[in-house]
Formats: structure tokens, C-alpha cells, sequence
């Protein structure tokens, strides 16, 4: 399940440490709140970003960063938490600005226990009536897509106002899910749909290079750093600046990177391999695994402080199968998405084949159904997909593939006349591999061509 997590988080700040304590106190003993302090104005700011905040207490006057600062930086940015100004001079003009500038209200020291606690409730009813209000938007809209994303699902909706919430704000999120689920994708949405857009997107798979070369890649290195190291280089950290970096496979990074990594984290700053220059990025993090957190902490894949550090939003991604429902329209969207890029005028799938499409199991989930659609129009002899033009995967078994009717199907092809050759021999070369299931030693071979133009020309194909 997606979740986004409920315990309200409010932020206190206040440059006196111990009015941070007093309050956090009054707060704890009232209820259930994952409370954040700050006791500066940019730290305060950077928090609010950091954390998805639902609350915030603010101490008007800091030295650094004033209340009213921040909160107007927080409506520029369109966070979307609710800000309560707190002070010790009590001025009528102070508190009109703050409201105009939308605080949701105003309080002044001493403030008392049971003042704070009613403003800081009306706050948080307010929270939770916007969320359901976007909540019910996206709903009405029943929405069947989001960004890049395809499927009309309740856990599908759920994800989509998930997505809603927590992209404008700067919290790092986790990404979970199997293979093929569109960890990628969401990731992608979540930048798209912040105020980072503009800026770059950089992903980074952490399993696809070797562990050197990864620290180097993400944090960059000074000419001479290492061998080879021919010239300065910028890493994906300083590439992503003002954007969104996202780390894939994190549990594939080796787990002393990772603790570098942490510290980066926490302290925003880092150096070039072989640097001596600290760098200060601006970066949002997006990570992602396949698979569950808890496993990865288990067999010491994933570094739990890291974990936590990266998972203030938790986002697991149904597999295709949880789902089934949204088959149809993933389906049919990829069609069309194949149809137009092959130049293929295929509209539908057949009753059988579509059955078939909501039986299977999905091990590898979207991006196999995509696969096999994408497949499915390139064999397909008319303007319809049948079962037969389905992967071997989803063939039924061999006792039903071997009637005649089937096997007759197998061994034909049938195309109009004034077919160009081209795709006649296409035709021929897909549709005997697809007998063979794949088996390309076995295509060549009865078609009496190499295998290496076999090769060459499936991927001429592929390139179409
Ligand atoms: N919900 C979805 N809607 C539309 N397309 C999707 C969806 N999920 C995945 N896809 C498609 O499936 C393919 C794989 O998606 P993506 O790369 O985001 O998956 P992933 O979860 O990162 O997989 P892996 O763990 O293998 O890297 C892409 O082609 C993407 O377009
Ligand atoms: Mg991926």
C-alpha cells in the first residue's frame, strides 16, 4: 500500500533552545505529533522543506531569518503547511502582516497551554480538510493517468494524491517496489509535478557501475584524483543542482559509500574525489529499491540510518497483479502508443487475448505487458491482437497450443498480395521466432540464414 504517514508533523522554532523544550512538551503531553525543532530561521526554512511539516510554530524574531520571511517564502514556494507566528512583542501591524502574508494565525508569549493547543487543532483540521479536498479532486477526476503513469485503480488513485501531496514539498522519498512497477516513472512524476521541474532530473543506477567509479560519478573528482582523472570533473550531485537527484538499486551501493553518502545528506555539503573545496548543492533525493526496506537493512544491503534519513515519505508501488483491473487500460494505451510508432494500424485486442492479458501473473508487471503489447502489434496479422500473437509465457499450455487449428495458425502466413517484401520477410523472421519461443539458434537455422543476420535484422526491428 502507498502510504503517506499521519502522525501530524509540526516544527517548533524558536532561538531559545528551552522555549523549543517547553513547547515540544505542552505538545507531547496532548497527543501523538512527530515534532521537529529548529532554533535559527534558515535552519527553521530548511526544515520546513525538508519535512513535510504540517504545522508549523514560529518564533517571529530571529536574527538570522525572521518569521515573516519565512513564511512568505513558504507561500512563494507553495508549501503546503499551515504557519502559526509566534512572538514576544505583541504589534497589531506585525500580525496583520503575518496574516495577509497567510499565517494561520497569531499568538503572543507568553503564549498559554490551552491557547496554543486550540490554534494548533484548528491547524491541523485545516491540513487535513485541504488534503481531502485534493483528495476528492483527484477522485472526481478518476484520474486513469498522472504524468507518465497509467491506471485508474483505487491503489493507482491512492498513489496519485500521494504524488499530489508530497511533490511540492522538498521531503526525500523512498521508492519500493518490484520490478516494472514504475519506481522510475514516479520518480520522474515527482519532479515533474514540483517546483523543481525546470531543473534537472538526474537519475543515477547505483547497480551499474563498480564502486570507485560510483564516488567519483555522484560526488565528482579533481583532475589527478585518481588515474585517468585527466581533468576536473562535476559530479551527478552538482549536475542535479536546484533539481532532483534519483538514486536507483540504492541498496546496490556499497554499503561505506552509503555512510558517505549519509553525511553528505546531513550536512549538504561534500567534496570533489581528491577535493579540497567543500561544494553546497541544492538537491532533492528520490531513491528507490526493489526490494522491501526491511530486508535490505536485514541482510546489511541498506544502512538503516540512511533509511530513515531517505524515507521521510514511504512509497511502495503495487505490483501489476494487486491491480488487475487497470490491465485493460495499460493495455489499450500501449497499443496505441505501438500502433502509431510502428506505423501499424492494429485498434484492438480479441476477447481471448484480453482474458489472457487479466489472468497472468506479471512477474516482471508493466513493463512486461508493455513488452508484450509492443510484440503482440508487431506480430499481429490484422488489425486485431489475438492469443496467438501473445509471448510463449502467456501461451496456454502445450496440450491446447498443439490442435490443429492452433498449429495451422503456427505455420501459416497470410498477407495480401502487393505486401512489400520487406515486411513479408518480417513477418516470416517474428512469426518463426515466436514458434521457435524465441529460440534464435533454431530460427536461423530453419530459415537458412546466420545468426548474426538473424541478429541484425531483429534489431533493425527493434530500432523501426
Ligand atoms: N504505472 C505505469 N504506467 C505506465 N507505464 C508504466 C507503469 N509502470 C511501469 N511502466 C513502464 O514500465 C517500464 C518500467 O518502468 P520503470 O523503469 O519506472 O520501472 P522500475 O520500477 O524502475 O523497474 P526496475 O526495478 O526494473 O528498474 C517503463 O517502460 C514504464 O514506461
Ligand atoms: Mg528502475
Amino acid at each position: 500500500m502507498t502510504v503517506f504517514k499521519h502522525t501530524p508533523r509540526i516544527l517548533i522554532a524558536d532561538d531559545d533552545p528551552s522555549v523549543c523544550e517547553a513547547l515540544e512538551m505542552i505538545l507531547q503531553e496532548q497527543g501523538n505529533y512527530h515534532i521537529v525543532t529548529a532554533t535559527s530561521g534558515r535552519e527553521a526554512w530548511k526544515k520546513l522543506q525538508d519535512h513535510a511539516i504540517d504545522v508549523a510554530l514560529l518564533d517571529l524574531m530571529f536574527e538570522d531569518l525572521s518569521g515573516l520571511d519565512i513564511l512568505s517564502r513558504a507561500q512563494k514556494n507553495h508549501l503546503s503547511t499551515e504557519i502559526i507566528l509566534i512572538t514576544g512583542k505583541g504589534s497589531i501591524e506585525t500580525a496583520v502582516e503575518a496574516m495577509r502574508l497567510g499565517a494561520f494565525d497569531y499568538l503572543t508569549k507568553p503564549v498559554d497551554d490551552q491557547e496554543i493547543m486550540r490554534v494548533l487543532k484548528h491547524a491541523l483540521e485545516k491540513r487535513a480538510l485541504v488534503d481531502r479536498n485534493r483528495a476528492l479532486e483527484t477522485q472526481l477526476a478518476g484520474l486513469s493517468r498522472y504524468e507518465g503513469l497509467l491506471g485508474k485503480s483505487p491503489v493507482m488513485q491512492q498513489l496519485y494524491r500521494t504524488l499530489d501531496a508530497v511533490a511540492p514539498t522538498d521531503a526525500s522519498v523512498f521508492i519500493t517496489g518490484e520490478s516494472g512497477t514504475g519506481k522510475e516513472l514516479t520518480a520522474q512524476a515527482i519532479h515533474n509535478k514540483s517546483r523543481r521541474a525546470q531543473k534537472p532530473f538526474v537519475a543515477v543506477n547505483c547497480a551499474a557501475l563498480p564502486a570507485n567509479i560510483l564516488e567519483s560519478e555522484l560526488f565528482g573528482h579533481v583532475r589527478g584524483a585518481f588515474t585517468g582523472a585527466i581533468r576536473d570533473r562535476a559530479g551527478y550531485f552538482e549536475q542535479a543542482d536546484g533539481g532532483t537527484l534519483f538514486l536507483d538499486e540504492i541498496t546496490e551501493m556499497p554499503i561505506e559509500l552509503q555512510a558517505k553518502l549519509l553525511r553528505v545528506l546531513e550536512t549538504r555539503a561534500f567534496r570533489r574525489v581528491g577535493g579540497q573545496k567543500e561544494m553546497q548543492v541544492d538537491v532533492r533525493i528520490i531513491a528507490a529499491t526493489n526490494q522491501p526496506a526491511a530486508a535490505a537493512i536485514e541482510k546489511r544491503r541498506l544502512r538503516e540510518d540512511l533509511y530513515y534519513r531517505l524515507a521521510v515519505i514511504e512509497i511502495e508501488l503495487p505490483p501489476l497483479r494487486r491491480r488487475r483491473e487497470d490491465i485493460p487500460i495499460i493495455a489499450q494505451a500501449f497499443l496505441k502508443t505501438f500502433s502509431d510508432v510502428l506505423n501499424k494500424p492494429v485498434e484492438s485486442i480479441s476477447a481471448r487475448a484480453m482474458q489472457r492479458l487479466m489472468e497472468y501473473t506479471w512477474p516482471g508487471n508493466v513493463r512486461e505487458l508493455r513488452n508484450a503489447i509492443e510484440r503482440a502489434v508487431i506480430l499481429c496479422r490484422s488489425n486485431q491482437i489475438e492469443l496467438e500473437d501473445l509471448p510463449p509465457s502467456l501461451q496456454p499450455d502445450e496440450k491446447s497450443v498443439s490442435t490443429p487449428a492452433a498449429s495451422d495458425h503456427d505455420d501459416f502466413l497470410m498477407v495480401p498480395l502487393g505486401t512489400p517484401l520487406a515486411e513479408v520477410e518480417r513477418q516470416v523472421i517474428l512469426r518463426t521466432l515466436q514458434k521457435w519461443k524465441n529460440n534464435k539458434t533454431h530460427t536461423a537455422r530453419v530459415l537458412g540464414i546466420s545468426l548474426k543476420t538473424l541478429h541484425n535484422k531483429l534489431s533493425r526491428y527493434q530500432g523501426r
